[in-house]
């Protein structure tokens, strides 16, 4: 029994890392590069819950993947997803018998894998711990998965002390808490420090350079339908309304998004849409942005960085900070808020001009090695366990 005998004080030095997902792919990267300046055996596991979204990530972040579980399938459901990643992941966990697991955020594949490795008694170390929305329902089904990797993880990587005093109340022992930032911050540094040699978008970006650019993107589950299609219908008035406005929406390959976007947004002559964008080629979009619209976990974290204003198309947000710091508005599921929202930063650019000049409350880039750090101080895994 892997977790029992290492309640001592002995650091992991051998620690898998399970992702598969876009996000997961690009918070993880640092981290494995960092432990990997840092000597520990790393093994990479890809679920491949994602597939075209992750590939192109894997090769430009040079991640090295030992394992691939082939977990996702054309219109997945979660139960699919979660019954695969046990059942590919456990000979896995046999055969490697890792010192630690690591996993990041509230995917199903990072539900599945703290549960796969607390059942065989594996430490794990949760990367992005301690985000709450507070209703357990939205986002769906990532708030639950979050708090359920919570309950079993032995190190809680806390991007923020918000993070960090949600997990504190929830009764979770404060040695085995880490205020680290989000390493999404490290990948986006490290990326726009390397610029891709091709222009993005075939040049598409010159072509609207006399534009003001709404860079949207859209997949949570819980807006599919309704709410999905009000807010695309309403983006898709506002642009016939502004002769100066073009939109360009990445489109994730979700089924239930690629046909309402096909629906509603397809032939409108300002609004492009257009394949998922390699990681380097997108933060080129999002630098040319003059708006971000967007459900998106990730460009929350991204947006301060990079200096531009976000429209959250959702009801909450379980992280407030991007709304507290300034950079960001949440429309609320509401078409109604988010046309007004809209014409106010057209009419009104002093709110893009305060974001310009932000500091990022999500990080500074040091998250990974932060979180190394935090792996390797004995103390944490010895309180965690007892
Ligand atoms: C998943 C995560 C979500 C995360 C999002 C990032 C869960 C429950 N959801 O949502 O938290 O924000 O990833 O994008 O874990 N598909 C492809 N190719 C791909 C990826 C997806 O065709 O590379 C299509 C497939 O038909 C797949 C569907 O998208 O069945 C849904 O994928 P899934 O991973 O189940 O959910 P996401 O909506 O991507
Ligand atoms: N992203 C990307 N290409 C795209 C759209 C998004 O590389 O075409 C990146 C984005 O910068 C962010 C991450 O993907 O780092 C967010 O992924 P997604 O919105 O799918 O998931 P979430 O963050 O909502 O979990």
């Amino acid at each position: 029994m892997i977790f029992l005998d290492q309640s001592g004080p002995t650091p992991p030095r051998r620690v898998l890392s399970l992702f598969g997902t876009r996000p997961e792919a690009i918070k993880f990267a640092p981290v494995i590069h960092a432990m990997e300046r840092r000597g520990f055996e790393t093994i990479n596991v890809n679920s491949a819950q994602h597939r075209d979204l992750l590939l192109p990530l894997i090769e430009h972040f040079q991640i090295r993947i030992d394992h691939s579980l082939d977990v996702m399938r054309e219109g997945q459901t979660l139960n699919g997803v979660a019954a695969r990643v046990l059942e590919a992941l456990d000979p896995v966990l046999a055969e490697c018998r890792p010192d630690a697991l690591l996993v990041q955020g509230d995917t199903t594949t990072a539900m599945a894998g703290a549960l796969a490795a607390w059942n065989r008694q594996i430490p794990v170390g949760h990367i992005e711990a301690g985000l709450r929305s507070g209703n357990p329902h939205s986002p769906f089904p990532e708030e639950m998965n979050r708090r359920l990797v919570s309950q079993m993880a032995n190190w809680h990587f806390a991007a923020t002390r918000r993070n960090w005093q949600t997990l504190k109340r929830e009764g979770v022992a404060a040695e085995s808490i880490f205020i680290t930032g989000n390493p999404v911050i490290d990948a986006l540094k490290w990326t726009l420090a390397r610029p891709g040699e091709r222009p993005p978008l075939g040049g598409l970006l010159e072509k609207l350079a006399d534009r003001r650019l709404i860079v949207l993107t859209t997949h949570r589950r819980e807006s599919f339908g309704e709410v999905m299609g009000a807010n695309l219908e309403t983006i898709r008035d506002f642009v016939d309304r502004h002769e100066d406005v073009a939109v360009v929406f990445p489109v994730h390959p979700n089924p239930h998004v690629k046909r309402v976007a096909a629906e509603i947004l397809a032939g409108n002559p300002r609004v492009h849409l257009v394949e998922p964008l390699a990681y380097p080629e997108f933060l080129a979009l999002l630098s040319r942005a003059w708006l971000l619209v967007s459900d998106s976990g990730g460009l929350q974290e991204e947006a301060p960085s990079l200096g531009k204003p976000l429209l959250i198309l959702r009801e909450n947000t379980e992280r407030p900070e991007a709304v507290e710091c300034g950079a960001a508005r949440l429309i609320g599921g509401s078409a109604v808020r988010l046309r007004r929202e809209l014409e106010k930063a057209h009419t009104d650019d002093a709110w893009a001009r305060k974001v310009a000049a932000m500091d990022n409350p999500f990080g500074n880039g040091e998250a990974a090695e932060r979180i190394v750090d935090a792996l390797l101080r004995p103390v944490a895994a010895a309180a965690a366990a007892a």
